[in-house]
């Protein structure tokens, strides 16, 4: 039966490749999706061919591509192998889309996910001139039920010239009533986010949609596909069980109530693994307010420890899925989906007191983080929300395995070679090894807590070295470095394929 439920709507249905033929070169198109869930998947693997076909005839066709954040293979990877993404806006970790931005054929723009909805309807971005949006179904008074991810669809289907509307019949039915859509005002006309809870409800459970920008709908039934987690390992069982003692002693030191406070997980396998730490910890009616509701999320909402969430789309492995569809009624009683410029909005999540646990490439002696570029200067996936949430969390907490690459990467370097979150920012660093709480510390205390509790041990003097090298080069000034040496083991790396000297 057709989740479409107006006679005008139903007018404009057509094939993904008609409506691939509303696009035209230079196009900015707003596509729906965040992580592996909610995004287009018919429409942008018509637009990769025509883009094919038209680049066949030697005629050039690019479009700049804005989403709510990472997407999946039919979308990022189709539309990345044509070459015919010319820019690419705020998230991407697609393996084809990364080797096109670090091969310099698409431009890249990494901004925060909660600026990047708000920058499109401040026109920073230009004129948008297509949204491309899934949708679970077109009510008869034309809204259109938002599906497994929100994003920026808001906004796109506010600024965009053209609407395209995919309706997956895949997706739960059920998932209508999970969503509440609110749209922010701007400057100078704006005015608080009325969110006192993480699970408040303050909008509508559908997007208004302006039917004579309509051209295409598209009616599709595609699963959702996200990359399954990694298995749980020893590592990241240790750093759950750290950040979990982490947070009962934080509950015993009278800085957090016994159900802590509103919890945010980033992406990833380590944060997802935190999560499954938490369900055989003692927390209960534990809240969040995040951005994305990964496996870890379900499994404590199924054990009755999480009394509701609040994020802004889906990161759920196939099995996950097929979990959530199959009960979506039951689930929408305790998630609420909003748009990421609310989920992540830096204001709400320093108000409620939001917790935040965040994976990351490497960190530094100092307390700066890099959660984006390998070496310097190879892009990885981008800041995602991890910027929203870090700075403006209650605490701010980072995970990751003390190395990468069997050993050859130490993750606690002397200088990150990119900073993303500064050493203001960041309050815990939490790998396999321990905790390091830098709070409250100057910088040479806190070089002395991340040596002795974080570092793995195969590093650990390689780092005091540099700490006493430093010391010496700055005279003891403030936060010491040497700058000769400062990169010296990301250099050897590049050089010779291990950070270990020989
Ligand atoms: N140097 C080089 N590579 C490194 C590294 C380092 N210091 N640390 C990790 N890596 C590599 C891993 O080896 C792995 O590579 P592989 O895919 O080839 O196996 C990859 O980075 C991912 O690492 P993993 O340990 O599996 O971590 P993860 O899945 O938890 O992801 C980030 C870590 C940083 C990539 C991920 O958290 C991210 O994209 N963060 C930025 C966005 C964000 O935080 N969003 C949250 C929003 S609310």
């Amino acid at each position: 039966m057709s989740r479409i439920n107006s006679a005008k709507f139903r007018s404009k249905v057509m094939s993904a490749e008609q409506a691939a033929e509303f696009v035209s070169n230079g196009d900015r198109i707003g596509f729906a999706g965040f992580t592996g869930a909610g995004y287009p998947k018919a429409f942008p693997v018509a637009l990769a061919d025509r883009i094919n076909a038209a680049k066949a005839r030697g005629e050039e066709f690019r479009i700049v591509a804005l989403t709510g954040a990472s997407t999946a293979p039919e979308l990022d990877g189709a539309l990345a192998a044509t070459d015919g993404i010319s820019m690419r806006v705020p998230y991407q970790s697609d393996p084809i889309m990364r080797k096109k931005i670090n091969a310099g054929i698409s431009e890249y723009s990494d901004v925060h996910l909660s600026h990047s909805g708000p920058q499109v309807r401040n026109g920073f971005w230009g004129d948008l001139d297509v949204a491309v949006i899934e949708v679970t179904a077109i009510t008869a008074d034309g809204r259109a039920v938002p599906s497994s991810s929100v994003g920026n669809n808001n906004v796109y289907l506010e600024k965009a010239k053209k609407i395209i509307l995919e309706v997956n019949s895949w997706q739960s039915a059920d998932l209508e009533g999970m969503h509440d859509i609110y749209s922010v005002a701007q400057p100078p006309n704006a005015l608080a986010i009325p969110i006192t809870e993480a699970g408040q409800r303050i909008g509508s459970t559908t997007y208004p949609i302006d039917f004579d920008r309509v051209v295409a709908v598209i009616e599709t039934d595609a699963e959702d596909r996200n990359t399954p987690f990694k298995p749980l390992d020893d590592d990241s069982l240790a750093i759950a069980g750290y950040f979990i003692d982490f947070l009962t002693n934080e509950v015993k030191q009278g800085r957090m109530p016994k159900n802590l406070l509103p919890l945010q997980s980033g992406v990833g396998n380590i944060a997802n693994a935190v999560l499954a730490g938490l369900l055989s910890s003692p927390f209960e009616q534990l809240t969040s307010y995040t951005e994305v509701i990964q496996d870890g999320m379900v499994d404590l909402i199924d054990s009755g420890k999480l009394k509701v969430a609040s994020a802004t789309a889906f990161s759920l492995s196939p099995d996950a899925a097929v979990r959530m569809n199959n009960n979506a009624a039951e689930y929408r009683k305790r998630i609420v989906m909003r748009p990421q410029e609310v989920s992540n909005n830096p204001e709400v999540i320093r108000r409620l007191g939001v917790v935040s646990c965040n994976g990351m490439i490497e960190a530094d002696i100092y307390g700066n983080v890099n959660s984006t570029h390998v070496m310097g200067s190879r892009m990885q996936n981008g800041i995602g929300g991890s910027g929203d949430f870090t700075r403006n969390a209650y605490i701010s907490c980072f995970v990751t395995p003390s190395i990468a690459k069997n050993g050859d990467i130490s993750c606690i370097v002397p200088m990150v070679s990119h900073h993303d979150h500064t050493e203001h920012d960041v309050s815990v660093i939490i790998t396999e090894q321990g905790v390091a709480d830098l709070r409250g510390l100057s910088p040479k205390q806190r070089a002395k807590v991340v040596i002795a509790n974080v570092v793995h041990p195969d590093y650990r003097p390689l780092l005091q070295d540099y700490v006493d090298l430093a010391g010496k080069v700055a005279n003891g000034q403030h936060t010491p470095h040497d700058l000769a040496t400062a990169h010296s083991w990301h250099r050897r790396f590049l050089a010779t394929k291990t950070m270990k000297p020989a």
